[in-house]
Parts: C-alpha cells; sequence; structure tokens
C-alpha cells in the first residue's frame, strides 16, 4: 500500500517519530486512544487506509471509503490544562489549511473544526483527550480526515453525501499524491505543535484567529435546532466564540455549527 511510504519520508522533532500504518482499522482515534493508556509516546500517528467506524464530532459517522483519503491521528502528551485541549483542534486546522494550499487549495476554516470548500467539507478534526491529575491532561488524540481523492460520483448514496461534502480530486479534476499530502500534513503538525511548545496557547488562537477570518463579522451559529447570530468579538484559549448579539449581549459559544 502506498501510504507505507510515509515512514521513510518523515524527518520530524516530534510528530511521526512513530508511524503505524494499517490497511483497515474501525477507527485510527480508537487505536490510538487505547495505545495511549499504555504510555504511548508524545507524537506517535496511526494511520488508515480505509476506516469500518470512523467518526466524527458529535456522534457522526466519518465517511472513509478505502485507499482514496488520509485518515489519521497524532498523540500528544502536553503540560496543559483539561479545558485548553480544544488548542489541538486549531493546531490539526492550522497544519490542514497548509497542507491543502501546498496542493493548490484555499479552504476555508469552518468553526470550530472543519474545512470547507464552496460550503463543503473538505476535512474535519476530532480532538478527544484523556483527563490525567490535578485537571491537566494526561494525553490528547487528534484525529484528521482529509478528503483527497474520493470522487463524489462513485459513492452509493451520493444524494446523502454531495450537498454536503467535497474532495482535493473535485476542486482540481486530478488525483493527489496521498504520501506527499501526509508528509506535508505531519510536518506541518510538528511546526504547529512546536510553535505551541515555545509560545504557548494564545500564538496558535491568534494564528487560527487570523486565518479563520471572522472577527467583526457577524455569524449564525445552529446549537441543537436554535440558531443565534451575533458579530464575533473574540476567540479565547478555550476555543469558545464570543458573539455580540443585536440586543448588545455578549454570548459566549462552547459547541454548535456555523450556519453560511
Ligand atoms: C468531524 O468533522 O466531525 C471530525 C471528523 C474526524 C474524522 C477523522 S478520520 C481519522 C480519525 N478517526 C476517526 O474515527 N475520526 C477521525
Amino acid at each position: 500500500m502506498d501510504l507505507e511510504k510515509i515512514k521513510d519520508l518523515i524527518k520530524s522533532d516530534t510528530v511521526g517519530n512513530r508511524i503505524l500504518v494499517y490497511e483497515e482499522l474501525d477507527s485510527t482515534n480508537d487505536l490510538l486512544f487505547k495505545m495511549g493508556e499504555e504510555l504511548t509516546e508524545d507524537g506517535t500517528v496511526v494511520i488508515s487506509d480505509y476506516q469500518t467506524m470512523g467518526r466524527g464530532r458529535l456522534n457522526r459517522s466519518w465517511f472513509s471509503p478505502k485507499g482514496v483519503n488520509i485518515y489519521c491521528s497524532a498523540l500528544f502528551r502536553p503540560k496543559i490544562g483539561v479545558s485548553e485541549s480544544a488548542v489541538f483542534t486549531f493546531i490539526a486546522s492550522l497544519a490542514l489549511m497548509d497542507s491543502y494550499e501546498s496542493i493548490g487549495i484555499k479552504p476555508k476554516i469552518k468553526w470550530p473544526n472543519d474545512l470547507v470548500f464552496d460550503g463543503r467539507k473538505l476535512a474535519g478534526v476530532l480532538t478527544e483527550m484523556k483527563p490525567g491529575k490535578n485537571f491537566l491532561v494526561d494525553f490528547i488524540v487528534v484525529g484528521i480526515g482529509a478528503n483527497l481523492n474520493m470522487r463524489i460520483e462513485d459513492i452509493e448514496n451520493k444524494e446523502d453525501i454531495s450537498a454536503i461534502a467535497t474532495s482535493a480530486c473535485e476542486i482540481l479534476g486530478r488525483d493527489v499524491d496521498r504520501v506527499l499530502f501526509v508528509k506535508d500534513l505531519l510536518t506541518y503538525l510538528d511546526k504547529y505543535y512546536n510553535i505551541f511548545l515555545e509560545e504557548g496557547v494564545h500564538s496558535i488562537v491568534a494564528y487560527w484567529v487570523n486565518r479563520w477570518g471572522n472577527i467583526n463579522r457577524s455569524v449564525k451559529i445552529n446549537i441543537d435546532g436554535r440558531t443565534i447570530e451575533g458579530v464575533v468579538k473574540k476567540v479565547d484559549r478555550f476555543g469558545y466564540l464570543y458573539l455580540e448579539t443585536d440586543r448588545g449581549d455578549l454570548v459566549k459559544v462552547i459547541s454548535g455549527d456555523i450556519v453560511f
């Protein structure tokens, strides 16, 4: 399988110092989370060519057809409080943005964890955390699903997915080299992880806010079926949004889906 080649290409400090590549897994996040309980080291990466039970945020499933996209997870052991683990979603979104840009695609970030192109989902991040002692993190698993060579026309129930998903090859009209893409992705993850280690959470949030580009813009957010609208005033170190509503209230939004 072509993805095996990645092991020879990565020369990063931490992310990818150990890479495990599988033909098939239920979910790369599930395996790496189990490995985390056994003291697996910082920067370990699991990649699979296919997932039978790929998972997304809010208990959604993640469509994971064989041999076309990227499904990978990376384990981190940062010394941060449990409430700060959202910064790893930002680290992954930044790495994904840079990786797609290096193949000529400029996606948009959709808070909190999606990359979209023309309103359709191109990639997603699922950050899961094991708490340790004294409200500190034991470890974090960051799962990344990146749509690359998936053709919507080949999907059986394409009505379900064509309205919401896209892929690099749908956008570019050609296939993308998956190995080079994962190489970039792990290299950028390592870069932003090192920025986080050297400069802290604030720096990553600032990079992310800058790329997101929605400060002082009006957004609509769907929270459990209810939509609230307001102007984004800030994003804090926990990844929460602060919206100023028409009535002048400042509302803190912890989770939800941005509506375009
Ligand atoms: C989302 O957008 O809701 C997050 C999707 C995350 C999908 C990736 S694919 C690799 C890793 N393993 C999983 O089961 N999920 C994540």
